[in-house]
């Protein structure tokens, strides 16, 4: 069913320079969640945090009763159990063929034989669309596939955790659909609490069942999809459309000149909320809401056109 994650007040830095601080947000259990911010806002050194790569300066992170940025090294071996973990590159042993790097965690971490190994490998194969690739090198497929490969050794352990870096970095279009398509039938299928870090905006339009956006060293906004979709905040709304007007610059803060030249332009009317995409192999996804949900329950008016079915055919679902 999948795990909650609970971090509190968590600061982490290198050295002098703060990375990001007093970051505070439940990730719920079993449902979607994506992170975005600009390039080198700490978003992989968030997700090395949450696996105890990283200790943070202070704060905490609960996963089923313990504290896993403070327990000591023995009770984290077994708290990352819990977890799979796509690194960015897909991060495959470039002398192994898929197989032996799908089997890898199997071999190392249990006592499975052979014959059991084989059977997990080929199930998750399956599952992401890479039957018949096994003896293939990672250096001889595509990007695309050798994320697939990735989520594929994430999952050999039925992790309750997964965490994704990235997925869509290096993707064209149409491969990044794919993708997010694979993720969410994924979800509905082994129900567990996805963590996906991205910057791309129009994965975390249709993806999640909840947005964290981390800006200038702070968690600047969590919640709902709908809420930051429908959100007037300004830096929420420049990074969730894409927009060069706000407070977001070239390198990270627009200067007070920038903002005072800005302050009489008028911003576009908020983009409808697209549908949210669904599971294309038939399995309900135990946390999906029903569309406009959010908004009805909170009084929030969203964008005209929201959730309308042939806007989503147009942006591509
Ligand atoms: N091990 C480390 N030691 C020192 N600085 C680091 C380390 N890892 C990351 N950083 C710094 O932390 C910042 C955030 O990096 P990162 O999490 O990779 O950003 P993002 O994934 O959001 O693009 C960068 O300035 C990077 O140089
Ligand atoms: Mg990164």
């Amino acid at each position: 069913m999948g795990v909650e994650i609970e971090i509190k007040d968590l600061t982490k830095s290198f050295g002098k320079q703060v990375i990001w601080h007093d970051v505070t947000l439940t990730v719920p259990a079993g449902e979607i969640c994506v992170m975005l911010g600009p390039s080198g806002t700490g978003k992989s050194v968030l997700l090395k945090t949450l696996i105890g790569l990283l200790k943070p300066d202070h704060g905490s992170i609960m996963i089923e009763g313990t504290d896993i940025a403070s327990c000591p090294e023995k009770e984290l071996y077994e708290i990352r159990k819990l977890f799979g973990v796509l690194f960015q590159d897909g991060a495959m042993f470039g002398s192994m063929n898929l197989y032996d790097n799908v089997a890898f965690p199997l071999r190392e971490h249990t006592k499975k034989s052979e014959s059991e190994i084989k059977k997990i490998v080929m199930e998750k194969m399956d599952l992401v669309g890479l039957l018949g690739t096994e003896d293939k090198l990672p250096g001889e497929i595509s990007g695309g596939m050798r994320k697939r490969a990735g989520i594929a050794r994430g999952l050999v352990l039925d992790p309750e955790i997964v965490l994704f870096d990235e997925p869509d970095s290096g993707l064209d279009p149409v491969r990044t659909s794919f993708l997010n398509q694979l993720i969410i039938d994924l979800n509905a299928q082994i129900n567990a609490t996805f963590l996906i870090v991205t910057h791309d905006v129009n994965t975390a339009r249709k993806v999640p069942d909840n947005i964290g956006l981390l800006y200038h060293k702070h968690l600047a906004m969590f919640g709902p999809r709908e809420m930051l979709l429908s959100s007037e905040e300004p830096v929420v709304r420049q990074f969730l459309n894409a927009q060069v007007v706000g407070p977001i610059g070239m390198s990270e803060e627009k200067d007070a000149d920038e903002l005072e030249a800005e302050k009489d332009m008028e911003l576009p009317p908020l983009p409808p909320i697209p549908l949210q995409q669904e599971p294309s192999n038939g399995i309900p996804r135990a946390s999906q809401r029903p569309p406009g949900e959010w908004c009805k329950l909170n009084g929030v008016t969203p964008p005209p056109g929201s959730f309308a079915k042939d806007m989503n055919m147009t942006i591509g679902a």
